[in-house]
C-alpha cells in the first residue's frame, strides 16, 4: 500500500508531480490563458473583494492566494475559519467568499461558510472531495484533484491547493480588470513545468543530511515575505506537527518586533526566498546571523545573492516567483519529514491530531 515507502507522508510527497499534473490538466490553454470549465471568462466580473476561510495548512494556501490577489490589485483577506465563524468580517454584494478545505468537512470552515451563506455572500468551495459538505453547501465548487491523502500531515493537498488557487486568482483578476494580469502568461507557462520541477526537488533534495545536523534544537524559526510568508508558516506547522519540536513561522519583517529575543546559536532560522523581496529578507537574515543563529536559505538555484549569505542552501529550480513557494515548500516538507524520522516520531498519525477536524 505504501509502495515501498516507510510512511504515507513520504509516498504522498513523491506523488506531488502526478497530483499537480491532475490539478492543472485541461486548465491552461495553448496560449497560456486560464481555462476553468466551471468558471468561463466573466464568471467573477462582479467581484470587488475576496475573503478566504480556512484552517491550518489550508489557511496557508489561502494566505498565498491572498498575496497574489493583492499583488494584482484585487482586495483579498485570508481569515482563520474559527475566528470568522464567531467574528465575521462584513460582506457586501460584491464579496466572494472562498472556503479552502481539502476534506470539505472541517467544522470551523463549515461554520464560517454557513455564516457567509446566511449573510448573503456568494460562496465557493475549493476542495479535494467531490460531494463533501463544503462542496454541497457553497454556491460553487472547484476541485483540486490531489487524490486521497492518508498522512495526517497535509502535503500534496497543499501543493494542489496553491496551484488551483493560482489559477483561480488569474481568472478573478482577468474578469475584474477585463484583461489577463501582467503576470498571467509567464505564470501559466511556468506552471506547466512545475510538476517535473517538483519531481527534481524530491529526487535531488539534501534535506536528509541537513536534518541530521539541525534536529533537536531549542527551536526552529521560519521566515519569508510575500508568497514566501505563508510557506514559512506552513514549514513551521509541518515541523512542529510531525517532529514535536518547537517551531514558529513569521513574516520576515516581524522577527525584530519580539521573536528576535529567542534567537540564539541553538535556534536555526530557515529563510524562504521567492525572488521578489529577497534583499529585505536578507537584511533579516543578517539580524539573526549576528546573534549566532545558523541560517538555512531555500531559494532558486540561481540565487547567488542568497546562497552566499546563508550557512546552508537548499536550492529549487527557477520558476515564476509566484510559484516558487510550491517548490520551496517541498524542501521544507522533506526537512520536517527527515527530522521526525530521525526522532522516531509517529509521522503518519502524530499524537493528538486527526485528519479531519469535525468539532469547532
Ligand atoms: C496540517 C493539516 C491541518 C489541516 C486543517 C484543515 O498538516 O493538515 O492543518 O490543513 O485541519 O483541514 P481541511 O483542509 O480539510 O479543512
Amino acid at each position: 500500500e505504501r509502495d515501498g515507502f516507510d510512511h504515507y507522508m513520504l509516498k504522498e510527497i513523491h506523488e506531488q508531480p502526478a497530483a499537480l499534473e491532475r490539478a492543472i490538466n485541461g486548465r491552461i490553454t495553448d496560449d497560456n490563458r486560464v481555462h476553468l470549465e466551471e468558471f468561463p471568462p466573466g464568471s467573477f466580473a462582479d467581484v470587488g473583494e475576496v475573503h478566504f476561510l480556512s484552517c491550518g495548512t489550508s489557511n496557508h494556501a489561502s494566505v498565498y492566494a491572498q498575496q497574489m490577489l493583492r499583488d494584482r490589485g484585487v482586495p483579498a483577506y485570508a481569515f482563520t475559519a474559527g475566528e470568522y465563524a464567531t467574528t465575521p468580517a462584513p460582506v457586501s454584494d460584491d464579496t466572494l467568499v472562498v472556503a479552502v478545505t481539502q476534506s470539505g468537512e472541517t467544522a470551523d470552515t463549515l461554520a464560517s461558510l454557513r455564516s457567509a451563506n446566511e449573510r448573503g455572500a456568494r460562496t465557493l468551495a475549493v476542495t479535494n472531495v467531490v460531494g463533501s459538505t463544503a462542496a454541497r453547501e457553497a454556491d460553487d465548487a472547484l476541485f483540486i484533484r490531489a487524490g486521497p491523502e492518508i498522512g495526517v500531515a497535509a502535503t500534496k493537498t497543499f501543493s494542489s491547493q496553491v496551484v488551483v488557487l493560482a489559477l483561480l486568482v488569474e481568472r478573478i483578476v482577468e474578469d475584474v480588470t477585463g484583461e489577463p494580469s501582467a503576470e498571467a502568461e509567464a505564470l501559466l507557462s511556468a506552471m506547466r513545468e512545475l510538476p517535473s520541477q517538483v519531481d527534481s526537488v524530491v529526487r535531488e533534495s539534501t534535506a536528509a543530511s541537513l536534518a541530521n545536523r539541525y534536529a533537536e534544537r531549542a527551536g526552529t524559526f521560519f521566515i519569508g515575505r510575500g508568497v514566501a510568508y505563508p510557506v514559512a508558516c506552513e514549514g513551521a506547522l509541518k515541523f512542529k506537527e510531525i517532529s514535536y519540536e518547537h517551531a514558529e513561522g513569521f513574516a520576515a519583517g516581524e522577527l525584530k518586533h519580539g521573536p528576535l529575543a529567542l534567537v540564539t546559536p541553538d535556534t536555526p532560522v530557515i529563510g524562504v526566498f521567492s525572488g521578489k523581496h529577497d534583499t529585505k529578507t536578507l537584511n533579516n537574515v543578517e539580524e539573526v546571523r549576528s546573534r549566532g543563529a545558523p541560517v538555512i536559505g531555500v531559494a532558486a538555484e540561481t540565487s547567488d545573492h542568497v546562497a552566499g549569505a546563508v550557512d546552508e542552501f537548499l536550492p529549487v529550480p527557477e520558476t515564476h516567483p509566484d510559484l516558487s513557494g510550491v517548490l520551496a515548500n517541498v524542501q521544507l516538507q522533506l526537512v520536517s519529514y527527515h527530522v521526525a524520522d530521525l526522532l522516531d516520531r509517529s509521522i503518519d498519525k502524530p499524537r493528538n491530531l486527526a485528519k479531519s477536524v469535525t468539532v469547532e
